[in-house]
């Protein structure tokens, strides 16, 4: 059987990037799941305090996010649906697994190296670069292992920017089987799932407005992304001012022509279809024409979570009783892991 996990930071509404990186895929797997697989998706409030947040905007953020989960069609019934930040176990194995981490592997990860050089920018000397950075940033990838092995999770489904820490969790589950042997190894080594927006050659959904970046919570600019709460008014304004190009007909080409095979790449994954095969029913046409469709497609895609989302938001008496059981599931399958590994360790 398969033990599906995934994780969402509570740092706002997500953005389309988010639903047709990851989540879609989550409510994809419950959907095709076996009646003994088990799904677990979490809240990962304690990744979210490696940036300054505010405590009344992350408390709100994470009940809203919950709500999303419920809204996109998570049904807590089926799956664990829970605060990270309930279930200490997780930050007990990050412990474990922090004490078996090389140094090496955690400044080798893409995300701390543009944390850096960000902290450099800003015009720092080279030696001062670290300390301007939180230990928690370095070490957030060991958390995010930790989350994974807990459940000894089989399958990961997460966008193209988080391979590389799922890559880490694989050696750590790894580093730990071989020091720790007996009687047969603690963790499987977790395999990535990908949407099919990942398995298009940009990988990931771009930023709107720089076709060059991806699609983030964190662009000052609010046009550079889709929420999943805009209005079709808003997704009409946003595709129509995302940047193109002035190549006359429509080709997929995220090389050269990054923004116009964006633009595809949503449409595609909207649809579920070959991005190539999408592109070639626009040959012919303009990019007013594409940019039309694409909206039509993404409001398609987005008005029943959006309404379900407004609707369950509400019901605060709902999401605290979900949030509770959540808890009380994940604290209960984790501390199956956390029992046999503290014996393995010599601290039982
Ligand atoms: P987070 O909260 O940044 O993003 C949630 C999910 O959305 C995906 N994603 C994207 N996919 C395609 N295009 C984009 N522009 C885009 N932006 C974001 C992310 O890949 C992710 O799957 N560290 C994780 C959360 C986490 C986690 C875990 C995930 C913590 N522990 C354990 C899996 C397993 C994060 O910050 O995701």
């Amino acid at each position: 059987p398969r033990v599906v996990f995934s994780g969402i930071q509570p740092t706002g509404i997500p953005h389309l990037g988010n639903y047709l990186g990851a989540l879609s895929n989550w409510v994809k797997l419950q959907k095709s799941s076996a009646p003994e697989d088990e799904l677990l998706f979490s809240i990962v409030g304690w990744h979210a305090l490696t940036l300054p947040q505010d405590p009344a905007a992350l408390l709100a953020a994470r009940r809203d996010m919950l709500a999303v989960i419920l809204a996109i069609g998570i049904d807590p019934n089926r799956s664990i649906v829970f605060h990270q930040d309930h279930n200490p176990n997780h930050t007990e194995l990050c412990w474990i697994l922090n004490c078996i981490t090389p140094m090496g592997k955690l400044r080798r990860m893409t995300t701390w190296k543009s944390r850096l050089a960000a902290s450099r920018n800003a015009g720092s000397e080279s030696e001062v670069d670290e300390s301007l950075l939180n230990a928690g940033l370095f070490t957030y990838p060991v958390l995010q292992a930790a989350d994974v092995l807990a459940y000894r999770a089989t399958h990961v489904p997460v966008g193209e920017d988080q391979q590389q820490h799922l890559e880490l969790t694989r050696d750590l589950a790894d580093i730990f089987n071989r020091t720790f042997k007996a009687p047969s190894p603690m963790f499987p080594l977790p395999l990535y799932v990908s949407t099919k927006c990942a398995q298009a050659p940009s990988k990931r959904i771009l930023s709107l407005k720089d076709p060059t970046s991806k699609m983030s919570k964190s662009s000052p600019d609010i046009q550079s992304r889709i929420l999943l709460t805009d209005t079709a008014a808003h997704i009409k304004a946003k595709i129509r001012a995302a940047v193109t190009d002035s190549i006359q007909g429509i080709t997929y080409d995220p090389v050269s022509r990054p923004g116009t095979s964006n633009l595809l790449t949503i449409l595609a994954a909207c649809s579920d279809s070959d991005v190539t095969e999408v592109a070639r029913l626009y040959e012919n046409k303009g990019h007013g024409h594409l940019k039309s469709d694409v909206a039509d497609a993404v409001e398609e895609l987005l008005k029943g979570p959006r309404a379900e989302f407004e609707r369950i938001r509400h019901e605060t008496q709902y999401l605290a009783d979900v949030a509770a059981r959540g808890a009380e599931r994940a604290r209960l399958r984790s501390e199956e892991t956390l029992g046999e590994v503290r014996k393995r360790i010599g601290l039982a």
